[in-house]
């Protein structure tokens, strides 16, 4: 299985093992974290599951939606490497993907 390597608001990395086809998020919470709330369950509605993307994968992942966008706009911590966990899937082509969980609003 693919590897997810998740860095906490406490700063501790974790390696998870990741099903294809699942969400960043889905992933990430599946394994436990909680810290990463996820609170709409993955509708792009909450903004809760927001993470930081590491610059080498930014290019690698799917084009972020207008309403994605919008969302990440109500967060203090959005920069240039923001994503909303619940959409982005994660699979073997994204092998090794490391995330830290922002901070939170
Ligand atoms: S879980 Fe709510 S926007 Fe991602």
């Amino acid at each position: 299985m693919p590897k997810l390597i998740v860095v906490t608001r406490e700063g501790e990395e974790m390696e998870l093992e990741g099903e294809a086809g699942l969400s960043v998020m889905e992933v990430i919470r599946d394994n436990g974290i909680d810290e990463l709330l996820a609170l709409c369950g993955g509708c792009c509605s909450c903004a809760t599951c927001h993470i930081h993307v590491d610059p080498t994968f930014v290019d690698r992942l799917p084009p972020i939606s207008d309403d994605e966008s919008d969302l990440l706009d109500s967060s203090d911590h959005r920069n240039e490497t923001s994503r909303l966990s619940c959409q982005v899937v994660f699979g073997d082509d994204l092998d090794g993907l490391k995330v830290r969980i922002a901070p939170e609003d």
